[in-house]
């Protein structure tokens, strides 16, 4: 074999590190036939578990007692405010630059939140906790602000006596959720929360292992995040779903839109997965909450479920690649009414607790993150030649 088709054979078999084991962590396990988070599965987690109670699980590193629990829930209330100088900024770009996305706001929101902060550049476990417990709390706070803004309603102040999942729900509406919504998304927060060696946490623990601090490590998380191949999926998902409606409403089939795509090479969102080739634990779980929750309070949604069902049927029979999360999370946070753009910061409001569990980690065990890249460029050669 002819030197360079050697060296293109030995990147391509390894492109996008498919397959390779390049750390270890304690925080989860994701294989085949598993999703775990810290030795728990996430069926048991989504069914049992709410999400203070799995974000306690990841940052602290073990189930709460009941009272372990109710300071961590009292912590995060008391720190869920943001200051007004960021809170002005949000609402500036809202207002100048309505068409900006809101994961590009809220990755300037953790940057802004960054220089108010008086541990930012402090590293060790206290005040890195410290740091992840802040985000966590603020995050549904500068979310909220930005969708309030862009819908030209004063934004609200977080309301301490409603948990996570309702309590960003609030901010983003001004509206008190009905139980049955907050329970939703307080589901959908616990199976988003972590994933281990996912695009955005190895890119928080690449950044985390050069020593830098926790919040330019969530910077890179949410810009890793965004991409519609990873957390920008669930918006993808519920935009492909949409133009498949509007198609099938003007007289074609959902099957002349897949085949179409199949013979255009074109990505179904919402579809296949690196580590999951026979199915992601988390997608069955939160389709099953989403269309309870259509049924029993927006049945004019159920269509989407249907819709949904007939795409994920011709793609496994077609292609045998079945739905990932973000398939489900797409129809199921368009019956509640949510704004599409803000599909993937939700996913942020979940994710932090994962992001900032994997840069503790590596914070308190680290090894600069710097692997080797195999040349597939021109031999040497002479400049004057
Ligand atoms: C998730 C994803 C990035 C994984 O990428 P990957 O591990 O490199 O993909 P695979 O190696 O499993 O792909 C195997 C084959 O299936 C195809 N495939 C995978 N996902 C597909 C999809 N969503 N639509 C159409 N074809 C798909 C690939 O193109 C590839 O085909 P090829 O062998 O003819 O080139 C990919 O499945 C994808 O782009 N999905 C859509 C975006 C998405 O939903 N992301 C959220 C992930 S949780």
């Amino acid at each position: 074999m002819a030197q360079t088709e050697e060296k293109t054979k030995k990147q391509t078999d390894n492109r996008g590190l498919a397959g390779q084991v390049i750390g270890e962590t304690s925080v989860c396990a994701v294989n085949q036939s598993q999703l775990m988070y810290r030795g728990y599965e996430i069926a048991d987690l989504a069914e049992h578990a709410t999400f203070e109670e799995v974000a306690h699980l990841l940052l602290i590193g073990h189930k709460p007692a009941p009272e372990e629990l109710s300071s961590f829930k009292s912590e995060l209330v008391s720190m869920r405010a943001i200051p007004d100088s960021v809170k002005d900024v949000i609402i500036q770009i809202a207002n100048n630059s309505p068409q900006t996305h809101p994961m590009g706001v809220l990755r300037t929101a953790v940057s802004l939140l960054s220089h108010l902060c008086p541990v930012c550049e402090d590293n060790n476990a206290d005040a890195d906790l410290k740091k992840s417990m802040q985000l966590l709390a603020k995050i549904p706070t500068c979310i909220g602000v930005h969708q309030m803004a862009l819908d030209g309603k004063t934004p609200v102040d977080p309301d301490p006596n409603l948990d996570h999942a309702a309590n960003l729900l609030w901010c983003m509406s001004g509206e008190v959720p009905h139980e049955s919504e907050a329970k939703v998304m307080d589901v959908s927060l616990v199976l988003y929360a972590e994933h281990d060696f996912n695009a955005s946490t190895f890119t928080s623990r690449v950044i985390a292992s050069t020593n830098s601090d926790l919040h330019s490590c969530v910077c890179g998380g949410i810009g890793a995040l965004k991409g519609n191949l990873h957390g920008g999926a669930n918006e993808a998902a519920m935009e492909m779903l949409q133009e498949i409606m509007t198609a099938v409403e003007s007289g074609s089939t959902a099957e002349e839109f897949m085949q179409n795509a199949f013979e255009t090479k074109k990505k179904l969102m919402g579809f296949g997965h690196r580590v999951y080739k026979n199915g992601d634990h988390r997608a069955g779980i939160l389709r099953s909450w989403g269309l309870k929750y259509a049924n029993e309070a927006h049945p004019e949604a159920i269509k989407w479920f249907d819709l949904g069902d007939e795409v994920q049927a011709i793609m496994l029979r077609d292609k045998n690649i079945h739905p990932n999360v973000d398939f489900p999370c797409g129809m199921t946070y368009f019956a509640m009414g949510i704004p599409v753009p803000q599909y993937t910061p939700i996913f942020v409001a979940a994710r932090i607790t994962g992001w900032c569990a994997h840069i503790m980690e590596q914070h308190q065990n680290n090894r600069i993150i710097r692997p080797l890249a195999h040349y597939a460029g021109e031999e040497l050669r002479n400049w004057n030649d």
